[in-house]
């Protein structure tokens, strides 16, 4: 049996924390009733402390959905950690998931503490929330720049306390795969069966995703992601990214989700309804060109065998079907298609009268739409019968 990794869904918190993207409480309520339809293990329903409107949502979350593990977030602080335990009471799986920074650099110029002292306080959080849940997360926020042998040492000391679960976030999105996977794989060996390990990676060189399995691969068993890759920057991991990534290919990442995947592309959409942006044309998975074909030879080769220009079927992700985009670089064996599901039968000799007007028509736009090609049919076939 593959192993488990876990999905712990964050679109609501650190998605939700980046511009264009807050949502209101009803409208998290609207996106959790997705996520937990989606199948995901986790699901961080805000920042608690951050706003009235977040520990709202995370109350709201946790009443509503039993089933899920709700998480809510909590810096390493007596006052975070109590209002995130208060946001999560009615919870029936809470986990309180607190952080601090590890990085010199952020100890210096943002804490203005000593590494004593943050190991300390990462401690006392831990001892604390774990009076209030069960399941407690800790982040080593810039854990990817933070001295190895440190983190090491604090990762121990917070499992100690109660961590369960240990997350080394990619704060500034600054690694790369080999580098990380190398990175996650000590603090895994190091920890052993004591907790699971978990990547939180940003976008900022695009890695996200690279960077996240490259972590699974080294021993991390929690994905931290979001729907569409939103997030802070250039956003997180994209959770529909990752999943198909350990779905498609098997034989290189022999891992189970519980992700029931035909809900991602519903759950992309109606993110996209809720925010102030859909994902870009070309975004894996869910973009609206990610099952598009135009290339001449790339709908010939579709045609004949979806497999010769597709790795996914576009309904294992809830995409009702592949679209074949009519424009100039389309052959006649796309068209015909077209005009046989526009009802259309066409001798060779039609086709061909059809297709030169059809190709007039698409060099000087970007698309041809299902109506422009049924007015060159009735044309073309009006000519015809004037000619006999
Ligand atoms: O990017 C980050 O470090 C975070 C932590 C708070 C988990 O979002
Ligand atoms: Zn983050």
């Amino acid at each position: 049996m593959n192993d488990r990794v876990y999905i712990f869904d964050t679109t609501l918190r650190d998605g939700e924390q980046s511009p264009g993207c807050s949502m209101t409480v009803p409208e998290k309520v609207q996106m959790a009733h997705q996520l937990v339809e989606l199948g995901v293990d986790y699901l961080e329903a805000g920042f608690p402390i951050a706003s009235e409107g977040d520990f709202q949502a995370v109350d709201a979350v946790s009443r509503e959905f039993p089933s899920v593990r709700v998480a809510a977030l909590a810096r390493a602080c007596t006052m975070d950690v109590e209002r995130a335990a208060r946001a999560l009471e009615h919870a029936k799986r809470p986990r309180i998931h607190t952080f601090i920074a590890t990085s010199d650099i952020h100890l210096k110029h943002k804490l203005h503490k000593s590494r004593e002292q943050v190991l300390a306080q990462a401690v006392a959080a831990v001892e604390l929330s774990r009076r209030y849940a069960e399941d407690v997360e800790f982040s080593a926020e810039d854990a990817t720049r933070t001295d190895p042998a440190f983190l090491e040492e604090i990762s121990k000391a917070v499992v100690a306390a109660g961590a369960n679960t240990v997350n080394l976030p990619d704060t500034v999105g600054y690694s790369v795969p080999v580098e990380f996977g190398e990175f996650i794989g000590r603090v895994a060996r190091a920890l052993g069966d004591t907790a699971i390990v978990s990547v939180h990676c940003h976008n900022d060189l695009g890695l996200a995703t690279a960077n996240s399995l490259a972590g699974v691969l080294a021993g991390a068993r929690q994905i931290e992601c979001t729907i569409n890759g939103i997030g802070e920057r250039a956003g997180n991991c994209a959770l529909e990214e990752a999943v198909m990534a350990i779905k498609t290919r098997q034989d290189m990442l022999p891992f189970d989700t519980g992700v029931a995947t035909e809900h991602l592309y519903p759950a992309s959409q109606l993110l996209a309804s809720l925010i102030a942006f859909g994902p870009q044309p070309n975004k894996a998975i869910v973009g609206g060109n990610a099952f598009a074909h135009e290339a001449g030879i790339h709908q010939d080769g579709y045609l004949k065998e979806r497999s010769t220009y597709e790795i996914m079927d576009p309904r294992s992700v809830g995409v009702p079907e592949s679209r074949l985009i009519l424009g100039k670089h389309s052959g006649r064996h796309a068209l015909n298609q077209r005009c046989a599901s526009l009802g259309y039968t066409l001798s060779k000799a039609e086709l061909d009268g059809v297709y030169e007007r059809f190709i007039t028509l698409a060099d000087r736009k970007k698309g041809v739409l299902n109506e422009e090609i049924v007015a060159i049919l009735e044309e073309r076939l009006a000519d015809a019968a004037a000619a006999e």
